[in-house]
């Protein structure tokens, strides 16, 4: 993993003063109550997670069709994120490790869909739907286990599988939330559901690593031992208070061009099937550093897609932005075929694009765009990315939060709570009683 930095304009000394703010707030990190994530990959709590959530998802993956998880918020973003990034774009599947054989030796995958995430009577329909129609089982992820949008979503699949399995119902039912606590915890003790722990000192955006993101993970066919890889690999490089640590450099350079009047960061992603890494992006840097009447507003975009929405936008409009994009080289190539006859003269007898590979294409558009945009007043902030695996992408999501929480710390916010978020919940909570 690379970071670029030739596309911001920077003043040396003032960046070097902004590193030494960031990394002075290194020790404040470690020493926070809700810091646990930082080494949780390398802990015995995850080698003993990562053997238990195998083996379930084994069992999970001969007897459903479809895997329902459950969740808001942190509690869906990561393990989607990652699943969106490493199955197949067009058909949610992985042909090497997704799909089991069943009895009568057909391959069959699970699709792993997620509800909890909205209050929308049309979607949890569809849902009801694939429980009445589809094997399933559902996987409800909530560290408090009392938000309204998962726990309407988890009655309503419950009480559909009730009908539909009987007492067996509770066998497909897999709870993942705090170890004591809540009013999850308390169903999952009466009522014998297989239950995972999210530790008392990871919050949801950070718990990408814990059963919250690897059983749907797992369930999807991911190698959750290689993700696991990266993030040990990232906490080896990044979980230290050097002024050469990149994660210090990238929260260093946000808080850089913050002073400068930057104050919409949009990350841009070049793969579609990074868009929900996209999102749990802008989760991740919107709550944990979006309070006190500061912070960068976190936007997405999906490129060249959106360079053709917001791209004149970024190009021309107010220059208040700046971007952080995403690279990664392509696992598949593409050559494009040269025209010839009639079809070279429809495009006047040139052929620019014959012979090349899409992946030599899509590079130029990378490096164009960051030339053009740099050039427009939008300073670009490269992060490449050598593979997309999982070993990488586990990496990348280690780097982004230590990121997150170092970006927060230096601008004197608590990254970790979400007090904003209380907020709407109260004010429905109130309309509702
Ligand atoms: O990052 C966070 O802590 C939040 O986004 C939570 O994950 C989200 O609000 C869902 O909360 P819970 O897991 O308690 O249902």
């Amino acid at each position: 993993m690379k970071i670029v930095t030739k596309y911001v304009d920077i003043d040396s000394g003032r960046l070097e003063r902004e590193i030494a703010k960031v990394a002075d707030c290194y020790e404040k990190l470690e020493s926070s109550d809700m810091a646990g994530w930082l080494g949780y990959a390398s802990s015995g709590a995850a080698k003993f997670d990562l053997s238990f959530i195998s083996r379930t998802a084994e069992i999970i993956r001969h007897t459903s069709e479809v895997f329902i998880v459950v969740g808001i918020g942190g509690s869906y973003l990561g393990s989607k994120a990652v699943v969106d990034a490493l199955l197949s774009s067009v058909f949610k599947h992985n042909k090497d490790a997704g799909c089991v054989k069943n009895t009568e030796n057909v391959e069959k995958c699970v699709e792993v869909i997620y509800a909890g995430q909205n209050l929308s009577a049309e979607y949890l329909e569809q849902i009801l739907e694939i429980v009445r129609t589809k094997e399933c089982c559902v996987n409800i992820v909530s560290k408090t286990g009392s938000t309204v949008e998962s726990s309407i979503a988890a009655r309503l699949i419950i009480d559909e599988m009730m009908w539909k399995y009987g007492d067996e119902y509770k066998t497909r039912v897999y709870v993942t939330t705090d170890k004591a606590e809540g009013p999850l915890r308390r169903a999952a003790d009466i009522e014998w559901y297989t239950s995972f722990e999210i530790p008392q000192n990871i919050g949801g955006r950070f718990s990408v690593f814990t059963p919250a993101g690897l059983l749907p993970i797992a369930v999807a066919g991911v190698d959750i031992r290689a993700f696991y890889e990266g993030a040990v690999e990232a906490e080896r490089l990044y979980r230290n208070g050097d002024s050469a640590n990149d994660a210090i450099l990238y929260a260093a350079l946000r808080n850089y061009l913050d002073v400068e009047g930057k104050d919409i960061e949009l990350f841009a992603v070049y793969e579609p099937r990074h868009s929900t890494l996209a999102s749990w992006w802008v989760q991740l840097f919107g709550e944990s550093c979006g309070k006190d009447g500061v912070g960068l507003f976190p936007a997405q975009a999906c490129y060249t897609t959106d360079l053709h929405s917001i791209g004149q936008l970024v190009q021309e409009g107010r220059r208040n932005l700046f971007e952080t994009v995403l690279w990664c080289e392509q696992d598949a190539d593409i050559e494009i075929p040269w025209l010839s006859g009639w079809k070279l003269r429809a495009h006047g007898g040139e052929d620019f694009l014959g012979g090349k590979k899409l992946s030599e294409i899509a590079r130029a558009a990378y490096i164009g765009t960051m030339e053009a945009h740099t050039e427009g007043g939008v300073p670009c902030i490269g992060i490449e990315l050598e593979k997309n695996d999982a070993k990488n992408i586990g990496k990348l999501m280690y780097f982004f939060m230590i990121a997150a929480a170092l970006s927060a710390l230096s601008q004197g916010l608590n990254p970790f709570d979400q007090p904003g978020v209380e907020a709407y919940k109260k004010g429905m909570r109130k309309l509702l009683s």
